[in-house]
């Protein structure tokens, strides 16, 4: 059973790594977490592996080897009855087996619990949502700074690492957060807050999914990771900590969001909309996709996504507010206008 585990999940991580673009394979990890979690898999996978071989070349060999012959179509093969010699092998190993797996899971376990306590560690809130990630950072000045659906992170520096230490928490439903290139999974439970870490020195983009089944649209609460230098990184969270500009030439959309029932969902910080079921606004347009990674964030996609919430996800609990295609186009001038 183990070793069939084992083999849907090598053909799956094969086929994760095809898909380049996204890459969600525990087999190129680019944290020490999700490093573990490779070398756990690859010490089981040559562990069941050489189970595997044994058991079936016995089989085969006692198949072939004791097959039925047509001299003995009447007789009786020998019957045995208790070889204690036999009966302790084959208790013991497989103890001895499962003892092992047992050290080297409980082991790779505590290095991915191990919480971070490097001054210099990047502590973010996570809030699991209905289908949606928000996360809340700590600004310069102490204030907090929420943001949602994309995770930026400083990278580390030769020298001079960050962790990146999450408290998980849920606003609903129990989620997962999985990024595999960079930790194992962990559990987002309402009522409990839950700890992780991962830490990378390699700039890039990271793919996840929430592993949880979470409700209809479990499978577009999709992760994104985005490791950057740490001025990068600094700039980003400063921009995100500043309220909502104010563009005089998209007034009109303004004054239609706010008068509209999107102010009892939305936040956008410096303007009246302090809502807070669904995802913070105040930066939008700063983001690359909309709807917790459902689509890219075009002017295109926003005017669908406002007129038609379902047509993009099915199931979301953003309401069809049946707005005029020139409101949406209103609305689209004034989000995308959120830098
Ligand atoms: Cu959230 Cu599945």
């Amino acid at each position: 059973m183990r070793t069939a585990v084992g083999a849907v999940a090598v053909i799956c991580a094969i086929c994760g790594h095809a898909a380049a673009e996204e890459n969600l394979s525990i087999f190129s990890p680019e944290s020490p977490p999700a490093n573990s979690v490779r070398d756990l898999f690859y010490l089981i996978f040559a562990i069941t592996g050489v189970i595997f071989v044994l058991v079936e070349g016995l089989i085969l060999y006692s198949a072939i080897r004791y097959r039925r012959k047509p001299a003995d179509a009447s007789a009786e093969p020998a019957q045995i009855y208790g070889s204690a010699p036999l009966e302790m092998a084959w208790t013991v190993a497989p103890l001895l087996i499962v003892f092992v797996l047992f050290l080297v899971v409980v082991r790779s376990v505590v290095e991915a619990r191990e919480d971070p306590t490097h001054a210099n560690r990047l502590e973010v809130k996570v809030i699991g949502h209905q289908w949606w990630w928000a996360y809340e950072y700590k600004g310069a000045d102490g204030s907090t700074v929420v943001t949602a659906n994309e995770l930026h992170v400083p990278c580390d520096e030769p020298g001079d690492p960050t962790p990146v230490a999450l408290t998980l928490e849920s606003a609903d439903v129990v989620h997962s957060f999985w990024v595999p290139r960079l930790a194992g999974k962990t559990d987002l439970i309402p009522g409990k807050s839950n700890r992780m870490w991962f830490a990378t020195d390699k700039p890039a983009t990271y793919y996840g999914q929430c592993a949880e089944f979470c409700g209809m649209q479990h499978a577009n609460m999709k992760l994104l990771v985005i490791s950057e230098p740490r001025a990068e990184f600094n700039a980003w969270l400063e921009n995100e900590q500043q309220v909502a500009v104010e563009d005089a030439t998209v007034a009109a959309g303004r004054e239609r969001f706010l008068a509209l029932a999107c102010v009892n969902c939305h936040t956008i910080r410096g303007a009246s909309s302090r809502g807070a079921v669904g995802p913070d606004l105040t930066h939008l347009a700063a983001r690359q996709t909309l709807a917790a990674g459902a689509a890219p964030l075009t002017r295109e996609k926003l005017i669908a996504w406002i007129e038609d919430p379902d047509s993009i996800k099915p199931g979301s609990l953003m309401p069809n507010m049946h707005l005029s295609r020139k409101d949406c186009e209103l609305l689209a001038d004034y989000l995308e206008s959120l830098k």
